[in-house]
């Protein structure tokens, strides 16, 4: 079995210290790392210092690089041998369009392997002390994305579906649709006093929590003016965060503590 030439590695979201040991162990030998807009970019100082940073990270609505260009250089780069390190924000899988770049490079006929990361919404939940699931009241969790490739809000999801779904949801890419995405749920039934938190940059030194009803929770976020990147929780377990900046769980090496805006 040949060595892995093209290793898709999930970075977290945030936090440099979110990442894998494997992950950070191949960050550390890879000869190219080719990396997305929304790692944690005080983790490229991991990489070695002869290694090439190529960056073709994406701002919402906007391409640095197309996806076809990517998948081109991270060929065009591996069939010469190199390792290349894929780095992309949170978990490769989820939200990432892992699909096509594995398919450009298993196509080229390179052996890749696809290291896990934590994703947002975990990471999110986690730092803010709030269980995605919970014995009786929330057995389900969807992470859905609240814009399409354009920045619209989708129409491509089953709306009803998810305003019905028990336990929790989780919104990627909301900040700018948050609005629509709160009103598609709320009028197709979603109790609009559930407990919803707005969370921008997760992991982050910066990361604030806005919390509201669901019903208010998109006029609360445009009053913080919260921006990108940030997800959107709503659900039944929301309502019982046990915020661990309260506590001392947080490590006071971080920085600053996330604000909270609402309750
Ligand atoms: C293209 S998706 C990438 C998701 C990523 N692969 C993951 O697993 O977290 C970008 C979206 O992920 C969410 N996201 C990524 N990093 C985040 C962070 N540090 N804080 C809050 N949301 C984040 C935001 O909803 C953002 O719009």
């Amino acid at each position: 079995v040949s060595e892995p030439l093209v290793s898709f590695v999930g970075a977290g979201p945030g936090d440099p210290e979110l990442i894998t040991l494997k992950g950070l162990r191949l960050l550390r030998e890879a000869d190219v790392v080719i990396h997305d807009r929304l790692i944690p970019h005080t983790l490229l100082a991991e990489a070695h210092p002869g290694a090439e940073i190529i960056d073709v990270g994406k701002s919402p609505r906007q391409h640095c690089l197309p996806q076809v260009e990517i998948n081109r250089l991270m060929v065009e780069v591996a069939r010469r041998g190199r390792r290349v390190v894929r780095l992309k924000g949170g978990d490769p899988a989820v939200f990432a369009r892992l699909a096509e770049e594995i398919e450009a490079v298993a196509a080229a006929g390179l052996p890749f392997e696809v290291v896990p990361g934590v994703t947002a919404a975990t990471a999110a939940a986690a730092l803010a002390g709030i269980s995605l699931t919970e014995r009786g009241r929330a057995s389900t969790v969807v992470f859905a994305t609240g814009t399409d490739h354009s920045g619209r809000v989708t129409t491509a999801l089953d709306w009803p579906a998810l305003a019905r779904t028990e336990g929790t949801l989780v919104f990627y890419m909301a900040v700018h649709g948050l609005e629509t995405v709160v009103s598609m749920l709320v009028t197709r039934g979603r109790h609009p006093g559930e407990p919803a938190v707005v969370i921008e940059h997760v992991g982050a030194a910066c990361e604030r929590v806005v919390a509201a009803p669901l019903g208010e929770i998109a006029d609360r976020a445009r009053e913080a003016v919260v921006t990108s990147p940030a997800v959107l929780i709503t659900g039944p377990t929301v309502a019982f965060a046990q915020p661990p900046w309260n506590g001392r769980t947080r490590r006071a090496s971080r920085g600053a503590r996330p604000s909270i805006v609402g309750s």
